[in-house]
């Protein structure tokens, strides 16, 4: 059989987990990646096992005969790579947020319609079996109406004013820091689980460190603590560290989302509480295997991953028995299986079960709806 030929674009933090997610389907072979520093390519390269190695992203579209690519760069190459590679008929996964701007997601989406191509954004985190047994028991009338949604998003990489990173440089970033690296995500999963549209948004952001210590060497994600900070400079720091946002939904109901990167102790941690007019559910993803069910007028429950007592339309999302726990790099494998199904047949499905291009810009216009109010200090419709 035909393998699918892929390559990877970016291989820093998220690049490598796409591969080792991609290499657990069967028949895709991950055959070219791009790094941008000559010197260094090559060596990654030979670290992930991968055949050909490029800094010149072009000349990897044109040498190569891919099927699709997963673009996993900084922020403000996703516009361009997926661009570039959808214009040669290639099929695209791409990292969220899609792109920095409005206006480039839009383009984005419009192109891979014209082209037909496949086209996916990477909002792994709803790829959580939980997630997916959430929905599917809140269409089935479990939960009843939504009458509220708190989340939170929490991480402390960034806690140190030494942490440092290209998604603090709005030119890499976008104008958005927190919102729109990890909110995205949780407005994400918010609409998804709930089926609710997020209709007006009151925000309210801190930069807690107003300036930060710049190493004067590249540092991948996650990699700055193991640095020993010896050579930095002083930047100035103007996207948000910490933001809350208060949401208002399209059934007249409300909801709250706090997001924060400088938060000790808390290492990636989305946490969910959607109260129903029969039920609550609780959940997070630092225990992403357990949904605690709360009950007015009977003993709260405690649901594990298990997919025997999973609703039909979650289990196939689930690759092992109860107590057998998947976890963060289990998601992308999940969301990897829906999409190459579509790149196998050549085209998207008429309803992908997947999040696509659409799903990007969905995000990318909270965001900018998000910032616009943060500056206003007002609330500002969707
Ligand atoms: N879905 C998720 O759970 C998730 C998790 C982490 C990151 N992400 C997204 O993935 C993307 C990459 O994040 P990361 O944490 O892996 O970043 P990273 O800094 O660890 O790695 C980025 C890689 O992109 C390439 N790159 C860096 N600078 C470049 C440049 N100037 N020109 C071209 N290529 C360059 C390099 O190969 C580098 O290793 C981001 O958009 C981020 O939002 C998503």
């Amino acid at each position: 059989m035909e393998k699918i030929k892929v390559a990877v674009a970016g291989v820093g933090f998220i690049g490598p987990a796409h591969i080792e997610a991609l290499r657990r389907i069967p028949n895709i072979e991950v055959v070219a990646m791009f790094h941008p520093f000559e010197a260094e390519a090559k060596e990654k390269a030979m670290d992930l096992g991968i055949p050909n190695a490029y800094a010149d992203y072009a000349e990897m579209l044109d040498k190569e005969a891919l099927d699709c690519v997963h673009v996993c760069t900084p922020n403000n190459l996703h516009f361009p790579m997926a661009k570039q590679a959808l214009e040669k008929g290639i099929h695209v996964v791409c990292e969220k947020p899609l792109a920095t701007t409005v206006a480039e997601a839009e383009e984005l989406v419009a192109l891979a319609e014209s082209k037909g191509l496949v086209n996916a954004v990477h909002f792994n985190l709803r790829y959580y079996p939980i997630v997916r047994q959430m929905k599917t028991m809140r269409e089935k009338g479990q939960l009843g109406e939504v009458y509220s949604i708190m989340g939170s998003y929490l991480q402390d990489w960034l806690f140190f004013e030494t942490d440092y990173n290209w998604r603090l440089e709005p030119d890499k970033s976008g104008e958005s820091k927190a919102i729109a690296d990890i909110g995205s995500h949780l407005m994400d999963v918010i609409e998804y689980i709930s089926d609710l549209k997020i209709t007006q948004v009151m925000a309210d952001f801190s930069t807690i460190h107003k300036t930060r210590k710049k190493p004067l060497k590249p540092v991948e994600t996650y990699s700055g603590k193991a640095l020993n900070p010896e050579d930095y400079v002083d930047v100035p720091i103007n996207t948000e560290d910490f933001a809350t946002v208060m949401l208002r939904f399209d059934n007249g109901n409300k909801g709250v989302v706090t997001v924060s990167q400088v938060a000790a102790g808390r290492k990636n941690r989305l946490s969910l509480e959607i109260a129903g007019s029969k039920e609550t559910f609780s959940w997070c993803s630092e225990s992403p295997n357990e949904l605690w069910i709360g009950k007015r007028d009977a003993p709260n429950q405690l649901l594990m991953r298990d997919p025997s007592l999973f609703e039909p339309e979650a289990r196939s999302v689930v690759s092992f028995p109860g107590g057998h726990n998947e976890g963060f790099p289990d998601t992308s494998k999940q969301i990897f299986k829906e999409i190459y199904a579509d790149v196998k047949a050549g085209k998207p499905s008429a309803t992908p079960t997947y999040p696509i291009f659409k799903d990007g810009l969905r995000e990318l216009l909270l965001c900018d709806k998000i910032v616009e109010s943060h500056k206003k200090e007002a609330w500002v419709t969707v």
